[in-house]
């Protein structure tokens, strides 16, 4: 049988290129866009059996609403956006394609796939689910399926509180005024590797971060809940004493491990 011709929108880089690789060794043949390729997005949704979108948060809406169109009844349209609920939507709502949501849980150096996982959201039609699915665990990722919501309630997690809280001490560490090269001097290893994490978050990609927890439509309850425990690990050490911290963080891990 005839492989598919794979297009993707942002495959000159990050994730789009990750797939684009992935794609590219199992066979398929594949076209990658980006702003300055000759071959243009909508091009490559009107040549291409499956169309991925892999553009920055930021533009992802507005490349759905153009490419959509383009990609017809018996092709695919994929995305591989960090959140899933408005993208899905937007890509069922601009084209009468199958619909596939795809999220990577890594970033693009990623190639050994063992102990990595995809989440999938069906959004429609089964055939070009049923291959996607397949393609990705034959080459040895765990695939996830949820709906949107489920999954950018688990990110509201996995990304939003927990970027977020790197985020809140990358800057607490500036606005004390102590340069962090005389910090460092006093490094314990925990500190090392917590501000190996924080330089990432904040050089290498500050932008999809920041989109990350913007769009998520949860972000709002989860920081919240953030704010009221902040207030609450305050108020445990108001006396000056370790005590009530200490016997909150033993009944906490009793519900977490
Ligand atoms: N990075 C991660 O760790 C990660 C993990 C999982 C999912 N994702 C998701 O993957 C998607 C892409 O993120 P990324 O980190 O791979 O981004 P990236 O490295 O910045 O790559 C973005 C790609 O989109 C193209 N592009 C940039 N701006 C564009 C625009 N305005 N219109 C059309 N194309 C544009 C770029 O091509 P040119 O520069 O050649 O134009 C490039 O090929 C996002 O939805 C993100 O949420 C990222």
């Amino acid at each position: 049988m005839k492989k598919a011709t794979v297009g993707i929108i942002g495959g000159t880089n990050g994730m789009g290129r990750w797939l684009a690789d992935l794609l590219t060794a199992q066979g398929f043949t594949v076209h990658v866009t980006g702003r300055k390729t000759q071959m243009t997005a909508v091009d490559a949704a009107r040549i291409c059996d499956v169309v991925v979108i892999s553009v920055p948060i930021a533009a992802t809406s507005s490349v759905i609403a153009k490419v959509g169109p383009h990609v017809r009844k018996g092709q695919a349209l994929m995305d591989l956006t960090s959140l899933k609920k408005e993208p899905v939507a937007l890509m069922l709502q601009h084209s009468e394609a199958e619909v596939v949501g795809c999220h990577p849980l890594f970033g693009p150096s990623v190639t050994e796939p063992s102990g990595h996982n995809i989440v999938l959201c069906r959004g429609r039609g089964d055939a070009w689910y049923a291959l996607i699915r397949t393609i990705f665990e034959n080459t040895g990722y765990t695939v996830l399926e949820r709906t949107p919501g489920e999954h950018d309630r688990m990110m509201a997690i996995v990304q939003v509180l927990n970027h977020f809280n790197t985020i809140a001490l990358g800057m607490a560490i500036a606005e004390t005024g102590i340069p962090l090269s005389e910090v460092s001097q006093f490094s314990t290893p925990i500190f090392k590797t917590k501000m190996e994490i924080v330089k990432k978050i904040f050089t290498e990609s500050p932008e999809l971060y920041a989109d990350i927890i913007a769009g998520n439509p949860d972000t709002n309850e989860v920081l919240q809940t953030y704010e009221r425990v902040v207030g609450k690990i305050i108020s445990l050490l108001a006396k000056g004493d370790g005590s009530k911290l200490k016997d909150s963080m033993e009944s906490v891990a009793k519900k977490l491990f």
